[in-house]
């Protein structure tokens, strides 16, 4: 188990240390959140924003590399120096350890002659691409608080993307683009962090800082600049920390931004050094980092100041009575009110927003955050919620009323967590759905919520069997179909389709009434009619 407690104060941000020290009363009110500190008084606590101090971040996380097998060695190859052609004695040999290039090598301590490199299969199948994916993951939220600096061995690559992803690795997105020519490689502006402002601070740019050849041999390192976002609020120096807190307080795209659980590293194109390939020695080409560094701190929502690294994982040590790996949630029985994160500011522009027990009598109440009030039922020796808001109901407040039913996916204690059933009140037996929002339909009505008609219906307050249209179910004899629930016969016809001469149903009808025998009169077409209408209303 590794765990890091803040007993410095925070070097990153050293400016904040000085304003703790101009106003030491006004950081006072952070409840347990509090370092131990250096001060001319000799070693005293102090406190501050209550989160786990920076750190570096590398040994924490897991590397993927893809396509899995692009490190070098499996088989062993040579391969030449971009800077010389002739000089291509080098060697990766998978098997052998000291000329292997595994990916650990990317995050082993530096400064060791020679250096310790992980590297990628040369370019032999050029003009097919060489990229590589590296990603990393903590498996865990984190917030950066230093530049990323990737070093390359190899010659900075000439086209590459720096991702990331906020959700474990399931969406990603861009971070900042890196080319030689923005333009050509991304249909992008190249532009530099410096040409950023508070306002386009979230903007993801491409630059063409990092991309030149390997000429400046010195030149190494490709950046994601944090501290220089940063300064666009703090000040050049970082010196004003509280308009950068202040701004991350109110501003969720802020916070987010500089959140991540993944990166990844799209390595698109090797360094070439020239403007053309030279096919003859495809062995100059390949991708080698040396290391990567990323420096930040758990994401605990302002409600812790350690973070644990037990069994592969990090973890918050949550105060304030919350819980869950970011601090994101409020205790069980500590939710007398809603969860908020913690503040940057102290009390009183921002508050710790401690979790607070729920309000209860002499045992314990459980409404998952739907009712503060508890009742003691003396007869069953139990309490009760009472008054469960959110439509739902139950002891613990753990049921929906009825016409509402429960959503599957959602915590217990969030407040959209019954759905109303809403089922449609004419075409609907009753109010009530099942589990998963299903109404029970009357007869001929059909839907989720029982809204709709089943063929052979028509809506009209409910779904009425269909009796007339001005297709297969003509009205005969002249007559009119009517919202095609009824035929408005001529004087002289009845009958569901006026198909019967009023003569035949009172009796005693001349040879010869009129209208168009041959055609009302056909048993044939009647037999048809019925057969339909038969037919069309229990479908
Ligand atoms: C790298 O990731 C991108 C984005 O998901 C994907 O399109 C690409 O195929 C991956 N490249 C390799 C070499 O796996
Ligand atoms: C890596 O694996 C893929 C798929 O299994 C294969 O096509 C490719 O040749 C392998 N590359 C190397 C360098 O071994
Ligand atoms: C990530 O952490 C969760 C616990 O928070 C664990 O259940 C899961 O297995 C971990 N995933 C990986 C890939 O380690
Ligand atoms: C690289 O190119 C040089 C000159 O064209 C040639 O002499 C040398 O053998 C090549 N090296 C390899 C590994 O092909
Ligand atoms: C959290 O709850 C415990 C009791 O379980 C209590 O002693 C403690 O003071 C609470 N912490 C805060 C910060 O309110
Ligand atoms: C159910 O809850 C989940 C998680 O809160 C939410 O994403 C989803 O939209 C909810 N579904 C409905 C039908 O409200
Ligand atoms: C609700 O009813 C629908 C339609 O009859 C059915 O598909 C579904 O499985 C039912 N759900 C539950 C939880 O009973």
């Amino acid at each position: 188990m590794t765990m890091w407690l803040v007993l410095t104060v925070q070097v990153i941000w050293p400016g904040l240390c000085l304003a703790m020290q101009h106003y030491p009363t006004t950081w006072g009110h952070y409840d347990m959140c509090k370092s131990q500190v250096y001060t001319d008084e000799g070693l005293t606590w102090d406190y501050m924003a209550c989160q786990p101090e920076a750190a570096d971040m590398t040994k924490y996380l897991k590397v993927t590399l893809d396509p899995p097998n692009i490190t070098c060695g499996d088989p062993p190859e040579t391969y030449c120096a971009l800077e010389n052609p002739y000089m291509c004695n080098n060697e990766c040999d998978a098997a052998t350890e000291e000329l292997a290039h595994p990916p650990e090598l990317m995050f082993d301590f530096e400064g060791r002659n020679p250096t310790t490199f992980w590297q990628s299969t040369s370019w032999r199948k050029y003009p097919k691409p060489l990229t590589v994916n590296i990603t990393l993951s903590w498996n865990k939220t984190i917030e950066l608080t230093d530049d990323i600096v990737i070093t390359f061995e190899s010659g900075r690559p000439e086209q590459m993307v720096l991702e990331k992803s906020l959700d474990y690795g399931r969406t990603w997105q861009p971070y900042q683009f890196y080319a030689t020519d923005c333009l050509d490689a991304f249909t992008m502006e190249p532009k530099t962090v410096h040409d950023l402002s508070q306002f386009t601070l979230l903007d993801i740019i491409c630059t063409e800082e990092y991309s030149r050849g390997y000429v400046w041999k010195y030149d190494k390192t490709v950046r994601f600049e944090i501290k220089d976002r940063f300064a666009l609020f703090a000040g050049p120096r970082l010196h004003n920390m509280a308009s950068l807190y202040g701004q991350l307080d109110t501003t969720k795209n802020l916070r987010d931004f500089f959140t991540i659980t993944d990166l990844r590293i799209s390595l698109l194109r090797p360094a070439t050094g020239a403007t053309m390939v030279d096919e003859s020695n495809l062995s100059r080409y390949f991708y080698a980092i040396s290391d990567i560094k990323v420096h930040g701190r758990c994401k605990c929502n302002l409600h812790a100041n350690s973070c644990v690294f037990e069994k592969e994982k990090l973890s918050c040590e949550c105060e304030h009575n919350t819980t869950g790996p970011d601090c994101g949630r409020c205790k069980r029985n500590y939710q007398g009110r809603a969860w908020s994160a913690g503040s940057y500011l102290p009390i009183p522009k921002g508050t710790a927003n401690i979790c607070v027990p729920n309000n209860i009598g002499p045992v314990n109440c459980e409404c998952f955050g739907h009712s503060n009030r508890c009742s003691y039922i003396e007869l069953l020796n139990t309490v009760i919620c009472v008054s469960c808001k959110h439509n739902t109901r139950g002891q613990h407040c753990q049921l929906c009323k009825l016409g509402f039913y429960r959503n599957a996916s959602a915590e217990p204690d969030d407040e959209n967590v019954c759905i109303d059933c809403n089922c449609d009140p004419f075409g609907s037996e009753s109010d009530r759905c099942n589990g998963t929002g299903f109404c029970k339909c009357k007869a001929g009505a059909t839907g989720v919520k029982c809204h709709e008609c089943q063929p052979g219906y028509l809506w009209d307050n409910g779904c009425k069997s269909r009796v007339c249209d001005n297709e297969l179910l003509r009205c005969q004899n002249g007559g009119v179909c009517v919202n095609n629930v009824r035929c408005q016969c001529p004087p002289a016809f009845s009958g569901l389709l006026c198909e019967k001469p009023r003569c035949e149903s009172e009796g005693g009808c001349s040879s010869d009434s009129g209208s168009d025998p041959g055609l009302t009169q056909s048993p044939l077409l009647l037999l048809l009619t019925s057969a339909c209408t038969l037919l069309l209303t229990r479908l």
